[in-house]
């Protein structure tokens, strides 16, 4: 047979008399490969500086393995050290925490759940711009530092270049934005979804797919300060379609991942979830269930259950509701639709003929179990006049949003898309529970490191 070259990291190594056994691995997949060196190799006295965490060049010949636990090895002709490692190499072969790893993030990639978690996520980007390409919808790159707060929420990082120490004034002693470097108050967005809309009216479906940020004090575990999302916008769209679109999406990247990522599903399986692949082939088969907000306020009073949130229409569900929603009542994904207007973002589409005292908007949240909230979307309010009253009762001002009520004034049609947080969707394909260990450098209140 051809002589063959690997290139990776030492996992292990083993010494016996007239051999050394070592383990490499070089990430592209879980398992790595077992290297036979002969004591008789003219650099064999090197061996011992091949420690776990070293990197190594082996040449050498693929033979059927005469040991168990491996089909093939490799019988190593010449091999070099390319980086030795030692002792202090933080990942020995004993089990770490999930904190612990969380502060070598530089390094947790070498091991088996980091390795697997991250060749999951680059499959799972992958997909989701296949999912919308074969569909024949634009990737649209909607701008990192903006002006307009999506959400009207106002929990936005700020971007400036004044000098924080002593920033310039205005006449009547207020900070002078005109003087920064946009010449007006920016920041990092929050959601690419107003721009998306500006291109569904013009190319009709699209979709965005790229970091956003939120500078909420949140310390969860399905939370984190920066984070992707994909929103698609559909033109001629509505709540019914959008509903169905997302749980397409959601459907085909299980599949996809089931498909394409089977040796690492089965390890998360193994060592992280042990109910992963059912849940996830229970999701496949099922129809969705939907329940508007209403329904599901009912629902909740009727469970019998003492909740930290006590909960009564109007408000906002909190997590712990749905979570039980869909674990305990539905056991299923569950569309939650048509929420209190009061509760939900101004752009959010005025449901007509609600009962008084009880004003809804068309917008769904997509709730799945061990996580609640993958998904959160609407559809979009088209109406000019609809629109500045929702902006009017949310407190935001006209001026900073002239452009999107332009687009109702020229040509407005109905519209709907959604956001699915790609970290939350991670956690749910493989099992991880905190939204830390689905990310290659976590930002969280407190915590910037890398
Ligand atoms: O529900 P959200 O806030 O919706 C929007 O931003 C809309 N503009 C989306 C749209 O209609 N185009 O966020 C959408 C999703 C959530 O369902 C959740 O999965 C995720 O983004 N998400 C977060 N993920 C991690 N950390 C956070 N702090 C998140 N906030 C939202
Ligand atoms: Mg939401």
């Amino acid at each position: 047979m051809d002589p063959i070259l690997l290139q990776g990291w030492v996992r292990t190594r083993r010494d016996a008399k007239a051999f050394s056994f070592i383990e490499l691995n070089d990430g592209s997949c879980l398992k790595g490969i077992q290297i036979v060196a002969d004591a008789a190799l003219p650099d064999y006295a090197h061996i011992t500086k091949a420690n776990t965490g070293a990197s190594l060049e082996v040449r050498g010949r693929l033979v059927e393995s005469k040991g168990s636990g491996q089909k093939w090895e490799v019988v190593a002709t010449g091999f070099t050290i390319l980086g030795e490692a030692d002792a202090t190499y933080p990942l020995q072969k004993k089990g770490h925490t999930m904190e612990f790893l969380r502060e070598i993030a530089h390094l947790r990639p070498r091991s088996n759940l980091f390795g697997a978690v991250f060749r999951v996520r680059s499959r799972l980007a992958y997909a989701i711009h296949q999912f919308f390409q074969d569909k024949g919808f634009y990737y649209v790159h909607t701008p990192i530092i903006t002006a307009s707060d999506a959400e009207g929420a106002g929990d936005m990082f700020r971007v400036t270049t004044l000098d924080l120490a002593n920033p310039p004034k205005t006449e009547d002693g207020a900070i002078d934005n005109a003087k920064d470097f946009f010449a007006k108050k920016t920041f990092l967005t929050v959601s690419g979804q107003l721009e998306a809309e500006i291109f569904a009216c013009a190319l009709s479906n699209v979709y965005t797919f790229g970091p956003t940020f939120r500078a909420e004090n949140s310390h969860t575990s399905r939370h984190a300060s920066e984070f992707w999302m994909i929103e698609p916008e559909v033109a001629f769209c509505d709540l019914n379609g959008n509903m169905d679109l997302a749980e397409a999406f959601v459907k085909y990247l299980i599949r996809d991942i089931r498909t394409h990522c089977p040796g690492d599903l089965e390890f998360f399986a193994k060592f992280v979830d042990k109910d992963l692949l059912a849940r996830l082939d229970f999701v496949l088969d099922q129809p969705f269930k939907r329940c508007s907000y209403t329904e599901a306020i009912e629902i909740l009073g009727k469970s019998g259950k003492t909740w930290e949130h006590p909960v009564a229409w109007g408000d906002n569900l909190q997590s712990e509701h749905e979570r039980y929603l869909t674990e305990e009542h539905f056991k299923c994904p569950v569309t939650v639709f048509n929420y209190p207007r009061a509760i939900k973002a101004f752009y959010m589409r005025q449901t007509d003929g609600c009962a008084e005292g009880r004003e809804t908007v068309a917008a769904m949240d997509l709730l799945v179990p061990g996580i609640g909230e993958i998904i959160g979307g609407s559809q979009r309010e088209e109406r000019l006049d609809k629109l500045r009253a929702g902006m009017a009762l949310h407190h935001l001002d006209e001026k900073n949003y002239w452009w999107y009520l332009d687009l109702r004034r020229y040509g407005t049609v109905p519209h709907a898309g959604f956001g699915l947080g790609f970290e939350r969707m991670l956690m749910f394909v493989t099992g991880v529970g905190n939204i830390r260990d689905v990310i290659p450098f976590a930002r969280t209140p407190g915590t910037a490191e890398f």
